[in-house]
């Protein structure tokens, strides 16, 4: 949601600001500018569109010269997609330009207040409020200038600003929304994520909230907006740049559906003690009493990762028999939620930064809950906030439409549950069977991947269709939330997951001989009932897909496409039937010619509420 990258160096800032904003334009992408200080003189470019689009501008332009410099992706939240309310915003005194990442909550008594003294707004946005009041605040330092104005505001903020009467000076300020500081050799990259950083050196920290750097060439310093001195703790980025480049692949989506095998190997790894048959998960090692006593899980989450949630439900219940429910962070915070002692509330998120994952998971700590984190990005803000956790160790997940963040989820949920079920009741032999069956999963998913060829041609079949259902039952209803969902986000098609049973309380209606039917139909408690749920549909007309366990061939008499998976345990069906649903969407998107890493109107990492 926004990606912000500035430098301060030796070296020309434009190219590496514009390599910077394409690696963080997952983050946003309906417009993108530059500006950097060249000759004691602020230069800007801002264009709509993508970042491509800005550097052919400034290619025309002849390019920038600077060695500082600040650089803005932008996702429109206040103000819409026009030129005037692209990053940076300036203000109109002082030569100070800003870019930001996040939302100013008090900008319109702020602008109220500017105006009063006599400013004039060229945007609609929060950012050039805030801009204006560094501005109007500033004598002849920039750092004690945007203390003073973050003194001032309310709200989410990751900037980076510059001022042309201090030509060698680049302050930097976190709260709520992501940002590190990448620490070179004379020179400093900050970005949003290392991924805009890793390139040019591999020594970093994040900054904490309330927190603001001033960098020059010759060095950087952090304090907190009310002047306490912070020693940031520089580390190793764990990152390697063949993560973060597309390799032989057409899209990050295609290469992160098929990289799933390999990465789910890594997030089992060091995590199975099939001797002992137990879990061993050194992140939760200093809270094993606390969970030992845990009487309720709350799984709060948004999006994919609330459908992994809700996998991790029935998990706990199923295999630990402990009480767990899931609650979409948004709704959670805003409810009163009852929070009883020995409560364990788990955020799941792949960034680690979603704004309302994150403020349930607090709402819910502070109510006194155990605090766990299930997320992808170390050292994200959830990893950090929470009293514990399990990293996904799926690597940096580039496409918008998250898929081995999903498995990867649903790989940690299945090790918690039995974490959980072995301390609880499991014996170490049962335990270590179903740690045999996990262990397959990375092996199977490759199998299932084989389905490919396949899953395109039944695609295309029924790529014209405007309206899809997806239906599963038990652990594979969230998978059919999360095939409905990957549809819709990245083809732009109507799709709705429900419970298969659910269908003829209302939803059959719908059912013609226009509509596909998607039904998660593997061996399991509940196939016999799932077979019954499908007959209603084809017997009304309708068309059904059906994802199915190899070697079933009763389906294939009344589906009228079968699209076949590996043999599993039921509790790790949802790894292998979600695997030709993230690739008939890819494929439908490819097919309905749309952008399959940037879908419209989407952001990776929504750091607003
Ligand atoms: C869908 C998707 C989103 C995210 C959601 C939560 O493909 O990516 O629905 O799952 O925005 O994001 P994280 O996992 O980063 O908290």
């Amino acid at each position: 949601m926004c990606g912000i990258v500035a430098y301060i160096g030796g070296r020309t800032a434009e190219p590496l600001l514009i390599e910077g904003l394409k690696r963080l334009e997952y983050r946003g992408y309906d417009s993108a500018g530059i500006a950097t200080i060249e000759g004691g003189a602020l230069r800007v470019a801002r264009s709509v569109g993508r970042v491509s689009e800005l550097e052919e501008r400034l290619h025309e332009a002849g390019g920038f010269a600077g060695s500082l410099g600040i650089a803005h992706t932008r996702w429109a939240t206040h103000g819409g997609v026009n030129e005037a309310n692209c990053h940076p915003h300036r203000d109109d005194r002082n030569g100070i330009a800003m870019v930001h990442n996040g939302i100013i909550e008090n900008y319109a008594s702020l602008r109220t207040y500017l105006e009063e003294k006599g400013h004039t707004f060229s945007s609609e946005t929060d950012t050039e409020v805030l801009a204006m009041l560094i501005g109007e605040l500033y004598e002849d330092d920039l750092e004690r200038a945007v203390k003073a104005a973050l003194r001032e505001v309310t709200g989410a903020y990751a900037i980076a600003v510059i001022c042309e009467k201090e030509p060698g000076t680049l302050v930097v300020a976190r709260k709520g929304s992501p940002l590190m500081v990448g620490v070179g050799n004379g020179e400093y990259v900050v970005a949003s994520d290392a991924s805009a950083i890793v390139a040019h050196t591999s020594q970093a920290f994040p900054l904490a909230d309330y927190n603001v750097v001033r960098i020059t060439r010759e060095g950087f310093r952090t304090s907190t907006i009310d002047d306490t001195p912070v020693t940031p703790k520089i580390s190793q980025l764990e990152l390697d740049l063949e993560q973060i480049e597309i390799g032989t692949f057409s899209h990050f989506m295609q290469k992160e559906i098929f990289e799933q095998p390999k990465v789910l190997a890594t997030t089992l790894r060091g995590r199975i003690d099939r001797n002992e048959g137990r879990v061993v998960l050194g992140g939760l090692a200093n809270f094993s009493k606390e969970l030992v006593k845990a009487r309720r899980f709350i799984l709060t989450a948004q999006g994919t990762a609330l459908h992994s949630a809700m996998i991790g439900e029935y998990l706990l219940e199923d295999l630990a028999k402990i009480s767990a429910e899931v609650e979409f962070g948004s709704e959670f915070r805003y409810r009163n939620p009852i929070i009883e002692e020995n409560t364990v509330v788990v955020g799941v998120s792949q960034s680690g930064e979603t704004a309302d994952t994150l403020s349930a998971v607090i709402e819910a700590k502070d109510r006194g809950a155990l605090a766990l984190g299930v997320v992808n990005v170390v050292g994200s803000t959830m990893a950090r906030e929470t009293d514990a956790g399990v990293y996904l160790r799926v690597g940096p997940e580039i496409g918008v439409a998250s898929t081995k963040a999903f498995t990867g989820q649903v790989m940690v949920l299945t090790m918690l549950a039995l974490y959980m079920a072995r301390r609880r009741f499991m014996s170490p032999d049962v335990c270590a069977r179903c740690l045999t069956q996990l262990e397959a999963v990375p092996d199977k998913i490759a199998r299932a991947l084989e389905t490919n060829d396949r899953v395109r041609q039944v695609t295309e079949r029924y790529v014209d269709r405007d309206n899809w259902l997806f239906l599963g039952r038990g652990y594979n209803y969230p998978t059919a939330l999360e095939g409905a969902l990957k549809l819709k986000e990245i083809s732009y098609i109507h799709a709705e997951g429900m419970p298969a049973a659910e269908m003829k309380h209302g939803p059959i209606a719908l059912i013609d001989d226009g509509m596909p039917a998607v039904f998660i139909a593997n061996q399991g408690r509940q196939y016999e009932k799932v077979m019954s749920n499908i007959a209603e549909v084809r017997s009304r007309g309708g068309h059904v897909i059906a994802v199915a366990t190899e070697g079933d061939t009763e389906i294939a008499k009344v589906a009228e496409e079968v699209l076949y998976i590996p043999e599993c345990e039921e509790f790790l069906s949802p790894m292998l039937a979600v695997v030709p649903l993230q690739l008939m969407a890819y494929h439908a998107a490819v097919l309905r010619g749309h952008d399959v890493d940037k879908p419209r109107n989407l952001a990776k990492s929504v750091t607003v509420e």
